[in-house]
């Protein structure tokens, strides 16, 4: 089958998509968008998220299908251009990556908090990346990043265009 969506602001097809195919693979595989990553494919380590309709999914449980006609962002949609987002650039400075296998669906988890609260206690940036497995970093540098992007932000971006 054919599954159109609009990908990062652009209109997307993929061809020959097999009935139940993720739309983690459709991204990767038939898209050429391999930031969001498959490192369990069952939902367990938030390492696929991304935005379906303005919501973080896990894209390894969403069929393509499911994703036709809808409005996908990836973690390479959250840069403008060559200018990576205040998050992307938070994680960077913090020392937040290590292998960064983790890392896109912690930008879009934390892009997504920072959206709907623009000055998060830690309790809330530990809740809002809960579903968000690091096997690398003890969580710390993760913390310190998003800490970061929130002042760096003042809240002033919080709701940015990519919602
Ligand atoms: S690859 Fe989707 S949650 Fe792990
Ligand atoms: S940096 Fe390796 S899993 Fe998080």
């Amino acid at each position: 089958m054919r599954v159109t969506a609009t990908v990062n602001g652009e209109l997307r097809e993929a061809d020959d998509v097999w009935e139940g195919e993720s739309l983690l693979y459709v991204l990767r595989e038939r898209m050429g968008l391999p930031g969001s990553k498959n490192a369990c494919e069952q939902g367990e380590c938030g390492s696929c998220t991304v935005y379906l309709d303005g919501v973080p999914v896990c894209a390894c449980l969403v069929a393509a299908g499911q994703a036709a006609g809808r409005s996908i962002v990836t973690v390479e949609g959250l840069a403008s251009g060559t200018e990576l987002h205040p998050v992307q650039e938070a994680f960077i400075t913090a020392g937040a990556v290590q292998c960064g296998f983790c890392t896109p669906g912690l930008l879009v988890s934390a892009h997504d908090l920072l959206a709907r609260v623009p000055n998060p206690t830690d309790l809330e940036i530990r809740e809002a990346l809960a579903g968000n497995l690091c096997r690398c970093t003890g969580y710390e540098a993760i913390m310190a990043a998003v800490r970061l992007a929130a002042t760096r932000q003042g809240g002033a971006h919080a709701h940015g265009e990519h919602r």
